[in-house]
């Protein structure tokens, strides 16, 4: 299911939602409604995906990243860049993704408009509607 960036947003701050503390290098992700935990989010980049993040900057570039956390480093770098493309941000919690929406808002209100967050469990209708009208530049799953 798409959520509006700016709802996500509203709602985080409603619900007083919080990034949790890194813990060795890595904040653990909330439980999802099956009552799982599906790891920690890295808070570090690694070098392997320095072309994902090169792709996503170019400003005619559309990516997606599966299980994007709260913002994994290469989404935040991607952002904090002064030109980017367009990112789809997929995440199973979807609270998970509403953390992500502020900490964009937070960075720059404007970006906003460059991030499609969509809940729940891949693969989302909405991406394999965009993989057959196109595709993306660059998929990262991590
Ligand atoms: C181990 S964490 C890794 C987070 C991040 N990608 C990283 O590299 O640090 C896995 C993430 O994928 C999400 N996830 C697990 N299964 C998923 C699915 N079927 N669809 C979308 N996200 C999923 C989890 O909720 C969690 O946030």
């Amino acid at each position: 299911m798409k959520l509006c960036a700016q709802k996500a947003v509203e709602e985080a701050r409603e619900r007083n939602l919080q990034l949790p503390e890194e813990r060795n290098g890595r904040i653990v992700t909330l439980t999802n409604t099956d009552g799982k935990k599906y790891g920690g989010m890295t808070n570090k980049p690694v070098k392997e995906f320095k072309e994902f993040v090169e792709i996503a900057s170019r400003a005619d570039a559309k990516v997606l990243e599966i299980g994007a956390a709260y913002g994994t480093p290469y989404l935040m770098e991607t952002f904090k860049k002064e030109h980017m493309g367009h990112y789809t941000a997929c995440e199973l919690v979807g609270d998970q993704l509403r953390i992500l929406a502020t900490r964009i808002e937070e960075l720059d209100p404007s970006k906003l408009s460059n991030l499609t967050l969509i809940e729940g469990p891949f693969p989302h209708k909405e991406v394999i509607d965009h993989l057959q009208e196109g595709g993306y530049d660059a998929v990262l799953a991590s």
